[in-house]
């Protein structure tokens, strides 16, 4: 304890005896200045030996301390040293002062001054560091701006012009531009602008535009086949495989039975055409398209190579299409075929083939299920329709039956109906009063005679009945008397709507076609129509 109080004391009074005759020295200048700057630092002592030689020192400090300028002075303490600044100027700098003659008395120095060299951006480019700019979609895209020189950067990143702000997948932070889980829609002109500022003037240098190509990934192809016929009993599949979405090239192979066929690589569009081998009426096996641009192959569904040759019935349903006064004034025919993968459907009038469109129908082929012919209902279109259905082979042609249509045959029904709804409710009030005249009867004998009127009434009921016989609908004898069940359907709930319509009179919704929205349209597609609906 005694010689800690010793060594204290001790180095108190060496401290105060070595009491220097020079004072502190005080360094001032701008703490920050921008390079190729004149700058002035100012180096000031207060206590000084009068008559002796000062030398005033701008010191850089660092590993190695270098002596930036001097300034010798015999008759005062102070030093101003002029300075075109420099990059490798910036740090802490001191100001030392001793006597030039005189080494025996040490020199003093200033405190620290920092000084900050702000240098303008210059020379700003791009660096892609996720590797090519050309690569497919979902990979992350780094983008670094780099700038050769410039301090207290700041970056700002454009895309075709457009300044990119952070999203979810975008991720702009200092230098770097991040894209997570790119598409083809991050395709663009990157550019990003390095800035700074110094004293209001704000330095800024634009890089060079880097073209970015994201490619989008093949999407699952479709599979599908037509028929064709090479020579007259020689048939190929012509096997079609395309791709919605997808940057070409792209090579598409076709597998039967995951045996590869062909494949083929598409530089322009994303469909492939393969031609295979096909014998009518046998199952060819299973084919399935494989697409691929990368590493990564998508691929269709298995899809069943077989014709199934057409057969069994073809039939006619309808649908009406109703308009100003219940009247019948469109019709779609429709014509199916029992079975057969591929079809070929034509349609007769008085066996003239109605071909695609006129001026009174329209057909349609919607699907190889069924094939659609729609009319409008006037003069033009009064004859015998039936409809044809062929393959490809062409050696089969099944024929509908004939139909008879007119506006007259087809407005009829509803009259019809009346009297068949007048019939049974006049039939069954008959047969109740029958009922009552039959006990009055055998109650009382002596009312034998038969009421005129009665007799009257079954009589109308029977001429009803013959009418509804008639059911004049189809002049075809033969389809009288054999009503298919699909056109009975047909005419049985067409009848029932009407029924409907008949017995709440004046409610015009009831009346209206099975699909309002269809009629709607008809009326403007066929000209026809609206014409009658005027008339
Ligand atoms: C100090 O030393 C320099 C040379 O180092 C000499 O030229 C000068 O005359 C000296 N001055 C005095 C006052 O001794
Ligand atoms: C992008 O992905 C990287 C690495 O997978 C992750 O660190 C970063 O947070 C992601 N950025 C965004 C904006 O999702
Ligand atoms: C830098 O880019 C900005 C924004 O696109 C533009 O206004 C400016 O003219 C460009 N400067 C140079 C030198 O190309
Ligand atoms: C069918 O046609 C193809 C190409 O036209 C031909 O290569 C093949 O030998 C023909 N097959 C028969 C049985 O004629
Ligand atoms: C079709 O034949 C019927 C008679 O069977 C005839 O009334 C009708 O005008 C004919 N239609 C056409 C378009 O030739
Ligand atoms: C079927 O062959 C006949 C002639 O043999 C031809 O007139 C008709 O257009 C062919 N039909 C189809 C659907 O190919």
């Amino acid at each position: 304890m005694l010689l800690f109080v010793v060594i204290l004391g001790l180095c108190c009074c060496s401290k105060e005896s070595n009491q220097s005759p020079l004072g502190r020295p005080q360094l001032s200048g701008p703490s920050e200045a921008s390079v190729k700057q004149i700058v002035t630092f100012v180096c000031e002592l207060e206590t000084y030996p009068k008559n002796e030689p000062i030398l005033l020192q701008l010191i850089q400090k660092g590993n190695q301390s270098r002596v930036l300028g001097e300034s010798t002075s015999l008759s005062g303490g102070t030093g101003s040293f002029v300075k075109e600044i420099k990059r490798k100027h910036e740090g802490y700098l001191e100001c030392r002062a001793s006597l030039q003659n005189n080494t025996s008395i040490e020199a003093t120095v200033s405190d620290l001054h920092y000084l900050k060299v702000f240098v303008p951006v210059k020379g700003v480019s791009i660096v892609i560091k996720s590797g090519a700019s050309e690569f497919f979609e979902r990979t992350t895209l780094k983008l670094v701006c780099s700038v050769s020189e410039g301090t207290d950067v700041s970056y700002k990143w454009l895309m075709n012009g457009q300044l990119i702000a952070s999203s979810r997948f975008h991720f702009a932070s200092s230098e770097q531009l991040w894209i997570n889980s790119t598409t083809s829609k991050d395709s663009g002109s990157y550019m990003c602008i390095a800035t700074n500022h110094f004293s209001r003037t704000t330095y800024s240098s634009n890089s060079s535009q880097v073209i970015i190509t994201v490619k989008d990934l093949v999407s699952d192809p479709e599979i599908s086949f037509k028929v064709l016929k090479e020579t007259s009993d020689n048939y190929t599949a012509l096997v079609t495989c395309n791709s919605t979405r997808g940057t070409p090239p792209v090579t598409f192979s076709l597998y039967s039975n995951e045996q590869l066929v062909a494949s083929m690589t598409r530089e322009a569009n994303l469909e492939a055409e393969f031609k295979v081998p096909l014998v009518l009426g046998q199952h060819m096996g299973f084919l399935q398209c494989r697409a691929n641009n990368t590493d990564r192959i998508t691929q269709s569904l298995q899809m069943a190579l077989a014709v199934v040759r057409v057969g069994g019935r073809v039939t006619i349903h309808y649908e009406t299409e109703t308009g100003e006064a219940y009247s019948v004034v469109g019709l779609r025919l429709y014509c199916k075929v029992e079975t057969g993968t591929h079809p070929e459907y034509q349609w007769f009038l008085n066996d003239t083939l109605l071909d695609g469109r006129g001026n009174f129908y329209y057909v349609v082929h919607q699907s190889p299920e069924q094939s659609m012919l729609r009319l409008s209902v006037d003069r033009r279109s009064a004859g015998t329709y039936h409809c044809k259905v062929s393959d490809i082979a062409n050696t089969t042609a099944i024929s509908s039956r004939k139909h008879y249509l007119d506006k007259e045959v087809l407005n009829r029904l509803p009259d019809l109906l009346v009297g068949f709804v007048f019939g049974c409710f006049t039939l069954v009030i008959l047969l109740v009063s029958a009922c009552c005249c039959a006990g009055v009867l055998f109650r009382n004998k002596q009312y034998g005679d038969t009421s005129v009127t009665g007799l009257e009434m079954v009589r109308m009921a029977a001429a009803y009945e013959d009418e509804l016989d008639l059911s004049g609908y189809s002049e075809d004898a033969d389809e009288m008397k054999t009503p298919r069940e699909d056109e009975f359907d047909q005419v049985r709930s067409d009848e029932s709507s009407r029924i409907k319509s008949v017995t709440s009179a004046g409610s015009q919704t009831l009346l209206s076609a099975p699909s309002p929205q269809a009629s709607e349209a008809s009326l403007e597609e066929w000209p026809g129509i609206v014409k009658q609906k005027k008339t």
